[in-house]
């Protein structure tokens, strides 16, 4: 499979000949979601973004940002990371031959993102502050420094990620009417829409937020935003205004959901979907199921990160294992239960 440079050039500002990082990004699968689709009365897909190189829909934008940065002759790339931006940076500079930093809250990102950022060779800066205020430092020190800053205020990530969009609009033939998303620093919804309205696709987004880090719905900036989906935790987001305009101008909304509602959700993809998203993906389905399709017969939820990236959550909420000692009659007892 091509990656996503190669495959949307001519709706990218990359030239024949720029150089290109890349690792075979996008072309995601889209699937339908049958028990989903019965259980909201309308027809469901869900965007597994999760399969991209890193396990996230990062890698995108990533693929555009590294390449552009190189092409600037930037030798570091720098970024703030609830953790899979973390990752996909880390990877990326990395596949480019660039030195990577990335700043997380420290303690508050899934085991599986930061071992990434880790092993793909990144200096990982664990910040005793959150996600708002890395992003805050970082864009100062982006400032101050020749380092390339590749969070979603860098307009190439949106252009790598809009091209989610044109590949839900290829698929299903632009009937679609409605996209449920996960919303945290707002650039995603933002490049989505942009995509959309370069093929001349209007589905109406739907973003959704945790209760507990809620700006948008809100009104204001949340101080000390909380809630079990860490991707999401985010008080501030930096594409605040462009995805307000994106929700006004496709009839769409943005709208809350609570930690129960996402968990229970996530149980649902994995137990009734066989699909395993981390658990800030399950916000698009659980606000999906909570406020119903609204009209739309037709609707994708994007599944934005991978449920491997976060053991911990997962493993406390799930069922535990069964001993069992290695003779015939126990593993019958265990197995027959
Ligand atoms: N889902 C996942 C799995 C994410 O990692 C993020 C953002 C979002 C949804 C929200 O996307 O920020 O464009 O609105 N993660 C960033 C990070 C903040 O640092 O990895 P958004």
């Amino acid at each position: 499979m091509p990656g996503l440079i190669e495959r949307y050039r001519h709706r990218l500002p990359f030239e024949d000949g720029d150089p290109v990082v890349s690792m075979g990004e996008g072309s995601t699968p889209l699937v339908q979601a049958p028990a989903l689709s019965e259980r909201v009365g309308a027809s469901v897909w869900l965007k597994l973004e999760g399969l991209n190189p890193t396990g996230s829909f990062k890698d995108r934008g990533m693929c555009c940002a590294v390449s552009a940065a190189l092409r600037e002759g930037s030798e570091t790339v720098i970024c703030a990371s609830t953790g899979n931006t973390a990752a996909s940076a880390a990877a990326y500079a990395a596949r480019a031959g660039m030195r990577g930093v990335v700043i997380v809250p420290e303690g508050k990102i899934a085991t599986g993102k930061l071992a990434q950022a880790l092993v793909y060779g990144a200096r990982v800066i664990a910040l005793q502050g959150n996600f708002d205020e890395a992003l805050t430092l970082v864009r100062e020190l982006a400032d101050r420094h020749p380092i390339a800053l590749v969070n979603s205020v860098n307009d190439f990530r949106l252009e790598g990620q809009k091209t989610a969009a044109f590949e839900l609009v290829e698929e299903l033939a632009g009937e679609l009417d409605g996209l449920c998303i996960p919303v945290g620093n707002a650039g995603n919804v933002t490049a989505y829409w942009k995509g959309f309205q370069e093929v001349g696709a209007s589905p109406r987004l739907f973003g959704f937020q945790a209760e507990g880090a809620a700006p948008l719905v809100l009104g204001h900036p949340v101080e000390k935003p909380e809630t079990v989906a860490s991707a999401i935790r985010i008080g501030n987001p930096a594409r605040w205004e462009e995805a307000m305009a994106a929700f006004t101008a496709s009839r769409g909304q943005v709208r809350a959901v609570s930690d129960e509602e996402i968990l229970e959700a996530w149980e649902f993809l994995a137990r009734r979907e066989g699909i395993f998203c981390e658990p800030a993906s399950a916000a698009s389905v659980a606000g999906l199921i909570k406020y119903g399709p609204d009209g739309c017969e037709r609707l994708v939820c994007v599944l934005t990160g991978n449920g491997l990236k976060d053991p911990d959550t997962a493993l406390s909420r799930a069922g535990g294992v069964i001993p069992c000692t290695a003779e015939i009659s126990a593993v019958e007892a265990a197995v027959l239960g």
